[in-house]
């Protein structure tokens, strides 16, 4: 999962319709995101939430009567971010202008009433509470803090329509929380217990938002691999068909997959449909059986490598992401040359990489932190080091390979090129104006055909062909 700060909203690019202000908007509202993709969805959700209770979405904190962070509680160094920014925005709180600060998500959930305490918020909300957002954000404006951290076995937000304000892609949370308690990981705590939305309502959602104008959908959870309809007893890989022959032109794609339960029904059905994308992102965590077993994965480097084997059978030119943890808890030499060993034998496209970061209540925290900071910091840039040259050497790989792209829109640093995606989930860049001044005839959401020509580590460039 990236660990990117995304602020929303965004300026659409093109296509669907921009969010709506309600004629009777009374407070504007603006939404920080932190931490992973079902974050960035979560925010949609509260947006969606306020946005029916009266709330306008803007663009900036200064515009904002109703500034809210989003958090992540992954690891100590997302946290401290969030506090840094809280005390920036102290100021927009104490103006002449009566606002309001709120801390949503996984941090909320963690620190509770001590986010309060630091005198610099008004509201904590945590991942299970968003439906309370209208109610203590009124109280707030009314001079009320406000708390609600009470966690679910049963929400999932269902019935609520999110206020998507980003690009044709779109993130759609099938599933809530994580049962699998991994030992350094706080996720369990904060988000709960596993619980699914029912298969019909994401087929649904996913034909909306194609009708719509989006063009690609992520599904998302913690552990996609867990996803169950309650009533049918269908799997994820039923949910995945479904969607796929529902919206047979939509692309989709899901994360997160536990490679315990990355089953062969999973892979083969992946293979079987053409606009399910062929990208995988499977965190092996660790090289070491033993390091594996202190993180409570339930799954062997054995036992990994071969499913990783059945997807090459299966998808040959399928893309993989992986998340590595560097020092983890009595690591040694050998376990991180382990790892290396994976990352060399696996080849990964690209890869989350993370030095542990001990978490209050989970069970590693008991393990101790014995690889001192400078050891951890040196094997994770170790890691890196060995992904960005895989990354380059299989970049440089795609030269001269034709790639269906899902046009996004202009490129950050030069407007006359344009950028879009694979169906493999790699940025590619392309000339859009043409020395002559011509452009080529696509729209955002269209798909292009384009020819591989160079490559970055991090990036493709091609040429459009006809
Ligand atoms: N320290 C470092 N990395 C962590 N992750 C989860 N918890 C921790 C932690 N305590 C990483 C894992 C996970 C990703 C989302 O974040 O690699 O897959
Ligand atoms: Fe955390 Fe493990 Fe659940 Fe992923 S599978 S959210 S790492 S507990």
């Amino acid at each position: 999962m990236m660990d990117t700060t995304l602020d929303l909203p965004v300026l659409p690019l093109a296509q669907p319709e921009p969010p709506t202000t309600p004629t009777n908007a009374t407070h504007t509202v603006y939404v920080e995101t932190y931490g992973c993709q079902m974050n960035v969805n979560d925010s949609e959700i509260v947006l969606g939430v306020l946005n029916t209770n009266g709330y306008a979405p803007v663009d900036s904190a200064d515009d904002a009567d109703v500034i809210l962070l989003n958090t992540c509680a992954i690891r100590d160094n997302a946290e401290r971010k969030i506090h840094e920014r809280l005390k920036a925005l102290d100021h927009l709180r104490n103006g002449k202008r009566q606002r309001v600060v709120g801390v949503l998500g996984c941090m909320a959930e963690r620190l509770r009433s001590s986010m309060l305490d630091t005198g610099l918020v008004d509201i904590v909300v945590g991942p299970d509470e968003y439906r309370k957002v209208p109610e203590l954000v009124e109280a707030a404006l009314h001079g009320s803090h406000g708390i609600a951290v009470k966690l679910s076995r049963v929400e999932t937000y269902d019935d609520i329509v999110p206020l998507r304000t980003e690009g044709i892609a779109a993130w759609v949370s099938i599933m809530r929380g994580c049962d699998k308690f991994c030992t350094f990981c706080v996720v369990p705590f904060t988000r709960g217990r596993e619980r699914s939305r029912p298969l019909q309502s994401i087929v649904d959602e996913c034909k909306g938002l194609w009708d719509s104008g989006f063009r690609e959908v992520s599904l998302l959870g913690q552990n996609v691999n867990s996803y169950v309809d309650e009533a049918s007893n269908y799997d994820f890989a039923d949910l995945l068909e479904a969607c796929a022959r529902a919206v047979p032109q939509l692309r989709i794609r899901y994360t997160t997959s536990h490679p315990q339960d990355m089953s062969d029904k999973l892979i083969d059905t992946m293979a079987a449909y053409d606009n399910i994308c062929k990208y995988i992102h499977l965190p092996v965590q660790s090289g070491s059986d033993r390091i594996l077993q202190l993180m409570n994965r339930t799954y062997s480097v054995d036992h990994y490598m071969k499913r990783i084997e059945r997807i090459r059978e299966a998808m040959p030119l399928c893309a993989l992401s992986t998340d590595i943890i560097a020092g983890f808890c009595t690591e040694t030499e050998e376990d991180h040359q382990a790892t290396l060993d994976v990352m060399r034998a696996v080849k990964y496209d690209g890869a989350y990489m993370f030095a542990y970061s001990p978490r209050e209540n989970t069970k590693a925290w008991k393990m101790g932190d014995d690889v001192p900071d400078e050891v951890k910091q040196r094997r994770l840039q170790e890691i890196i080091a060995l992904q960005n040259d895989v990354s380059r050497e299989l970049n440089a790989a795609e030269t001269g390979r034709l790639h269906s792209v899902l046009v996004e829109g202009p490129s950050k640093r030069n407007s006359a090129e344009w950028k879009g995606r694979t169906d493999t989930n790699k940025t590619v860049i392309w000339q859009h104006v043409a020395d002559d001044g011509g452009v080529g005839d696509y729209v955002v959401g269209d798909v292009v055909q384009v020819r591989i020509t160079r490559s970055t580590s991090a990036t493709l460039f091609g040429s459009l062909e006809v």
